[in-house]
C-alpha cells in the first residue's frame, strides 16, 4: 500500500487512526460527562469536586484537539460530529441527575482506567506502525492518567 506523505506505512497508520477516533469520542463523551457531574454534584465536598470536575473538562478539551489534530497530521480526518462520536465511543453516556460525591468519583475512575487501557493500546499499534509521534502523545496520557487514578484512588480512602 505504500507510505503517506510524512513517510508512514498507510497500512499501520490507518489501523492507529481507527483507533485514535474511538479515542477522540471517548473524549468528547467524557468532555460533556464531566460538565454533568461538575452541575449535577451535591453534597460537602460541592465545592471542592464542581472545581476539581472543570479542571478536568477542561484538559479534556486540549487533549481531543490534540488527538484530532494528530489524526489530520497522520493524513486522516478526525470524527467531528456528535453522532460519530456516540456510534465510535466505547464509553456510556450519563443521565442527567443529581449524583453524590461516591458515584461521581466512581464514574470519573472507571472512565480514565478506559482511557488509559485504551492509550497503552494505541501505543503499542503505533509502536508497530513506527509512528514515534503518536507513541509520544499516548506516553504523556498515560502518566498523566495514571496520576490522575492515584489522586481519586486517595480521595475516596480519605
Ligand atoms: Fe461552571
Amino acid at each position: 500500500m505504500g507510505k503517506n506523505y510524512i513517510g508512514l506505512e498507510k497500512d499501520g497508520i490507518e489501523t492507529v487512526v481507527r483507533e485514535l477516533n474511538k479515542y477522540l469520542s471517548n473524549l468528547n463523551i467524557i468532555y460533556t460527562k464531566l460538565h454533568n457531574l461538575h452541575w449535577n454534584i451535591k453534597g460537602a465536598a460541592f465545592f471542592e469536586l464542581h472545581t476539581k470536575f472543570e479542571e478536568y473538562y477542561d484538559k479534556v478539551n486540549t487533549d481531543l484537539d490534540a488527538v484530532a489534530e494528530r489524526i489530520l497530521t497522520l493524513g486522516h480526518t478526525p470524527a467531528a460530529s456528535l453522532k460519530e462520536y456516540l456510534s465510535l465511543s466505547t464509553i456510556a453516556e450519563r443521565e442527567s441527575k443529581d449524583v453524590t460525591p461516591e458515584d461521581s468519583i466512581e464514574v470519573i475512575r472507571k472512565d480514565f482506567s478506559l482511557l488509559l487501557e485504551a492509550s497503552r493500546n494505541i501505543l503499542k499499534l503505533a509502536e508497530d506502525a513506527n509512528d514515534q509521534g503518536t507513541v509520544d502523545l499516548m506516553s504523556g496520557f498515560i502518566s498523566k492518567y495514571e496520576k490522575n487514578l492515584w489522586m481519586l484512588t486517595a480521595f475516596t480512602k480519605s
